[in-house]
């Protein structure tokens, strides 16, 4: 059985580790996997969540099972993130725990496929290249629609919204709620009201994928486009995760939120995500949601998290400007866009040979789409990785 088998190709992102690890060079730069590294390069444990690790050990009563909702302190806090405690949407909305993002993304597909088994999922082109495989894997037709220009750096709204006339009721358009990966590219708080405008009259379900919430203008601004749509629609289904904003990747912490029409149909769409869960995984561990949970619930815990969250888009944010102006010295393009764009991601148009020529050449590494991750640049390699871009780059 496994004698015949050929090698699989690598995954285009989480393979980029074999490829970095295979370089010698003490100045090479990782620039791939979302991974945020602080001014020093490292990619280190926040202190609320060593904090929290500290408190759990000392103090955990039990590890039994819990249900295959998970930790439901973390699925509060989960939903208040989301959803203003008190509001509309809030009391309409229901969250489970999932193991990442990813794992959220792939209980929601198999939610939908149960429940409309006929409809198509709506992808952006370009979007996270593991959503067509999660969405593939639950045997989702998937239509890819137009999203971002390379040359402008710009959304390309109006094709998009063409594309999205054809959505029929039983289909789903996922979107990303903020940061759009790999693009950075988002919509604006008008082109989230035409969206939902849109998928009013189409009456076609919605997944948002929220996995860097906080790390683009702030907590709330980042909220403000799936706020918008459960104001707007009786539907919605958010897959969110704490990887990016607790820096806790490796934990596996993430949330899957259905809000329905009323609190009534919200509990019910919560109860048919558990069988599915039952099937895949049974239960997700509970180790960084419950760190996540202690930090969320301490008053004093969450500001430091804040604190520590805002560290982390501030440096972002600088090192966009940063990028882009080092880039605008050397070429006549205008490369104002990343420094508009927000969360972990950018795409400046670098072709597969010129990714590799950047791997070679220059220590500096990409996906071979040529996705930049921001959040590994630092004072130190900035202007060195923008001089090397800008050697290899067509515009
Ligand atoms: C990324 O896009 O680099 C991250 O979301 C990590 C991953 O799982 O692909």
């Amino acid at each position: 059985m496994f004698a015949e088998l050929a090698e699989p190709p690598l995954d285009p992102i989480l393979g980029l580790a074999q490829l970095l690890a295979r370089d010698a060079s003490p100045d090479k730069v990782d620039l791939g996997i979302g991974i945020y590294h602080d001014e020093q390069g490292k990619a280190p444990v926040l202190d609320c969540v060593k904090a929290a690790e500290r408190w759990l050990v000392e103090n955990q009563p039990s590890k039994r099972y819990l249900s295959s909702a998970g930790n439901p302190d973390f699925n509060l806090q989960m939903r208040g993130l989301l959803f203003p405690e008190g509001s509309d949407a809030y009391q309409r909305a229901r969250t489970i725990q999932a193991p990442g993002g990813t794992g959220a993304l792939r209980v929601a597909s198999d939610l939908l496929k149960r429940l409309r088994p006929e409809g198509r999922v709506f992808i952006p082109g370009p979007t996270w290249p593991n959503h067509p495989g999660i969405l593939k894997a639950s045997g989702h037709e998937i239509v890819v629609y137009p999203y971002y220009d390379l040359a402008s750096g710009a959304l390309k709204f109006d094709a998009m919204m063409a594309a999205l006339a054809d959505l029929r009721a039983n289909d789903t358009l996922l979107v990303h709620g903020c940061c759009h990966n790999p693009t950075g590219a988002d919509l604006d708080i008008d082109q989230w009201s035409a969206v939902a405008d849109l998928l009013e009259k189409a009456g076609a379900a919605v997944l948002v994928d929220l996995a860097y919430l906080g790390l683009g203008d702030g907590l709330e601004q980042d909220a403000a486009g799936v706020r918008l749509l459960a104001s707007r629609l009786p539907e919605l289904i958010v897959a969110s995760s704490c990887s990016k904003n607790f820096a806790m990747y490796r934990e596996r912490v993430g949330a899957l939120t259905v809000v329905g029409g009323s609190e009534k149909d919200a509990v019910l769409a919560h109860a048919h995500t558990l069988p599915v869960i039952r099937t895949l995984y049974s239960m997700p561990p509970d180790h960084g949601a419950a760190v996540v949970a202690q930090v969320l619930d301490d008053a004093t815990a969450r500001a430091g998290w804040e604190v520590e969250l805002r560290t982390m888009r501030e440096r972002i944010n600088t090192m966009r400007e940063r990028l882009a102006a080092r880039l605008a010295g050397q070429s006549a393009r205008d490369y104002g866009f990343i420094a508009r764009q927000r969360g972990m991601f950018t795409m400046l148009g670098i072709s597969p040979e010129g990714v590799e020529t950047l791997r070679r050449d220059h220590h500096v590494h990409l996906t071979s789409s040529g996705r930049v991750n921001v959040a590994g640049l630092n004072s130190k390699n900035v202007d060195r990785v923008a001089d090397a871009i800008a050697a290899v780059s067509q515009g």
